[in-house]
This record gives structure tokens, sequence and C-alpha cells, in this order.
């Protein structure tokens, strides 16, 4: 699921006329985000805690009186991002001293030392629970001039959101109905950066959505590590089931989608409520990891090959139109030629909609990390690629078998490739481009699909 990616919340946000009086009117922010669509809300949230105290978002980095880099940790290659993004920022700072720059997120809770050590121009860290005192740190550093680390045990879920929040997309909204993870896959950082699993009471889910949707919205996306083992602390016996069946009564809220599932909680009874409630989006995100049960067991994943495929079939044979996507790893510990071969095999009888595959990296703290890291680099290289070029080739068949349909979608984007186009996605999360103005955002629309490549379609309006 995350792809290292930036965006520049500052497009989305403006500051508030409460604030008009505020001191720190003029000083602007600018957030850099690496990482997963939790990264991603975590920056919406940053950028909101900070209009709140009356700072200003800007799009121009040069302009930002406040640099905010917003990390990921869960693969290495994420990191040499961060420290080149950091290294940049390093020489703007000496060109204006006054410019403030700090490192949040999932890397600043696991490596604030590293940072320190090989950055001394970021001038705080701030953990992941820290978020809602960022003002705080801000303001010390500026009065004090002394940098900060904080890495608070206050959850910023329980906090409630600040009154000037604003949402990255004017048609989705993110929603965090839990956080952590208590699997500890034996690859896996997460659990490290994150803590271990807490709900959010479904009563202020629920307030959050019918908020959101009062504005507008009218997609939300459930975001949680693991969002099957959802629980409600003030109510043990709501379920995330229950908790579908209760947004989807919201009134304005159109579809629901939600990442991520792990297979070994994913039940028959949600797949049912997938099926009976019509606003709960075709489309599920799946993390099978490998199609071996033998590195399956190694990564502790706890569900062998059979019972993910038990759960593919639930699901094919309740929701017929369900659109499935996974994660997959090439090159664990001990991954042998038969594993690979196991997974592509896996690959090819599941049919995928979309996969994220990654090269095993190794990380400190995880279990795998003392497994020696036995699959060469140029293995690992050629397994992503075959396995790459097989999901490409099962993608262009599906998505050709679509042309001369007609599909719902919702409009959410501007064409990234096409400034005159948007884009919109099927209930089952495909994307489809087609010509149309900005007005259109936001609109459940009936197109045509009149063209398909391996990751994308075209469709004409009907
Ligand atoms: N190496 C490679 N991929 C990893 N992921 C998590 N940890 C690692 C790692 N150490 C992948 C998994 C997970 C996704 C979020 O990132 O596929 O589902
Ligand atoms: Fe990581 Fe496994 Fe938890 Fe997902 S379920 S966040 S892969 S430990």
């Amino acid at each position: 699921m995350p792809v290292s990616r930036q965006y520049w919340v500052n497009a989305f946000y403006w500051a508030s006329d409460e604030h008009s009086l505020s001191p720190f009117m003029l000083m602007k922010f600018y957030i850099y985000t690496f990482g997963c669509q939790m990264s991603e809300h975590d920056s919406e949230y940053m950028g909101a805690v900070l209009l709140e105290k009356g700072y200003s978002s800007t799009e121009e980095e040069s302009a930002a009186d406040i640099i905010l880099v917003n990390t990921c940790c869960v693969r290495e290659k994420v990191e040499h991002k961060i420290f080149t993004k950091l290294g940049r920022l390093a020489k703007l700072k000496r060109k204006n001293r006054e410019l403030i720059i700090g490192v949040t997120g999932c890397y600043a809770q696991l490596a604030k030392e590293e940072i320190k050590r090989r950055m001394p121009q970021v001038d705080f860290v701030l953990g992941t629970q820290g978020i809602r005192r960022l003002p705080e740190v801000i303001d010390r550093l500026r009065s004090l001039r002394q940098g900060w680390d904080a890495m608070p045990k206050t959850d910023k879920q329980l906090e409630g959101f600040p009154c000037g929040f604003r949402r990255r997309s004017p048609v989705q909204a993110m929603v965090t109905i839990m956080e952590g993870c208590n699997n500890f896959c034996a690859y896996c950082i997460i659990p490290f950066a994150r803590g271990r699993e807490r709900s959010r009471a479904a009563e202020e889910i629920l307030r959050e959505i019918k908020e959101a949707a009062a504005e507008g919205y009218k997609e939300v996306l459930l975001l949680g590590q693991n969002v099957n083992s959802y629980c409600d602390p003030s109510n043990n016996s709501i379920s995330f089931a229950d908790l579908l069946i209760k947004i989807h009564q919201i009134k304005g809220i159109e579809r629901i989608r939600f990442v991520t599932s792990h297979p070994k909680d994913f039940s028959y009874r949600l797949v049912e409520v997938i099926r009976d409630y019509p606003k709960i989006c075709n489309h599920i995100h799946l993390p099978v990891q490998s199609g071996s049960t033998r590195i399956l067991k190694l990564m502790n994943r706890k569900y062998s090959r059979a019972e993910y495929m038990e759960k593919i079939a639930w699901l094919k044979r309740e929701v017929p139109e369900i659109g499935i996507s996974t994660d997959i790893i090439v090159g664990f510990p001990e991954e042998t030629e038969d594993d690979f071969q196991q997974t592509m095999k896996l690959m090819e009888e599941v049919e995928f909609d979309g996969i994220y595959s990654f090269k095993y990296s190794p990380r400190p703290l995880t279990r795998a990390y003392q497994y020696p890291d036995t699959v060469p680099k140029e293995i690992k290289g050629r397994r992503l690629m075959e396995l790459q070029g097989l999901q490409k080739r099962i993608q262009l068949t599906k998505n050709q078998s679509l042309v001369g349909r007609v599909v719902e979608i919702l409009v959410d984007s501007v064409s990234k490739k096409d400034p005159y186009a948007l884009c919109g996605r099927t209930s089952s999360n495909r994307i489809v481009n087609f010509k149309g103005g900005p007005e259109l955002m936001g609109k459940f629309l009936r197109v045509k699909i009149v063209r398909a490549g391996p990751n994308s379609l075209f469709g004409e309006r009907v």
C-alpha cells in the first residue's frame, strides 16, 4: 500500500479569518509527506493543528518559515529519500537561518538520535503520537531558540480534531478508526513505530463522518493498520462489521472504503456486510505477502496459502464484482525459487486488480532482522520484475474486458497526464480517465469504457 510520495498539504489549506489577529499570521508552513495514507492523514492533521493556531500554509517551499518532513520507515529506501530531502533543506537553511525544520512521523519516532546526528540543521523531532503538540513545540523553539524532542504518549485520536480541520481531497474524507498493530509480522517495523492497537470510540468516528457528510463529502476512507481488529473501547460489542453498518446509515455518505485488512482477521461476516450494504465499495485490499505457506509461517502471518485462498473464494462467490488488491514481498529470507513460483501461481489464480510489490528490506527491531538476508539483491530484483510483468498482463486483460461496458464512477481528481481530463473511481476502485471540467468534481457519472491500458481506463460520458 504505501508508495513513497510527496504531496503538499498546503494546496488544500487556507487560514481562517478568526485568526486574523494572531501573531503567527505571517508564519507560513509547508509539509512534505512520505508514506502511506495514514501518513498523509497525519499531514492533514498537522496542517489543521497549525492553521488552528493561526499559522498559514504556502505552496512554495522557498516562502516557508516552517518546513515539516513527515516520514515513513517501512523500507530502507524511504530512509535514503528522507535524508536526501533533509540534505536539501539544510542547504536552504544555510541561506535562511530563521527557517524551522521539523521531522515528524514513523521514522522520527524510531530514529531521533540518528536524525540529530546526521542532520544538525533539524530543529525538532516529533513522534507519531505527538502531532497535537506541534504548535507548542514550535512556540518553544521560537521563544527559546532551543530544539525539543517530543515523544509524548498522548494519542491524537482521543483528543478530537482541531476546528480548522481541512482535508486533502474535496471528495474523499480519510478517517482513522484505529491505530497501531499487535501482529508483529517478522519483517515489519510498524508496530514499533506506531505502537500497540488502539481503536477510537465509535461515537467519535460517527460524529466525524457526520460532520464530513455535512461539509459535502460523499466518500469516506476508513484507516487503520488492521481495521478488522477494530473494537469500540467504550462498547466491546461493536466490531468492525457493526461499525460499517452504522456508517452506512449516515445520510450524504455514498461510498465507504477501508484499508488495511489482515487476512487472518478477515471474516465471513465482513464479506456478507460488503455484499448486503451497497454503500460499502466492492473493493478489498487484502495483503497476501507470499503465496508460500512456508514463507508465510516465517513471516509470522498466521494464515496459510489455503486459508487465504478460501477467503478469496468467499469474496468472489458473494460479491462477483469485487476488486481485490494486495501487497507482496519478494526475497524474504529463505525464499526459494519454488516459494516464489507459488506466489506467481497464486497471482494467476486470484487475478488481483492491483498489487503493491516490494523487495524485502531488513528493518531493525524486527524478528526477521536477525535472519540472514539470504536472497541476493539481483535475484530479488529479477523476481520483482517477473512478478510485476505478470501483474501487468493480468491487469491489461482484465481492463480490456471492460471495453464497451458502462460503469458508474465518482469523480475525485484531475488527471495527472491531462489537465483537461478528470479521474473517477468505480466502486471496485478502478480509475477511469475522461474529458470534463472541474464542475464535475464530486459527482457520480456513468461512463462508457472506450480504451484500456494496464493501469488505467479511458471512458466517455453517456
Ligand atoms: N520489506 C519490504 N516490504 C515491507 N513491507 C512492510 N515491511 C517491509 C519490509 N521490511 C510491505 C508489506 C506491507 C506494506 C505496507 O509494506 O507488503 O503490507
Ligand atoms: Fe506490519 Fe503485519 Fe501489522 Fe501490517 S499487520 S502493520 S504488515 S505488523
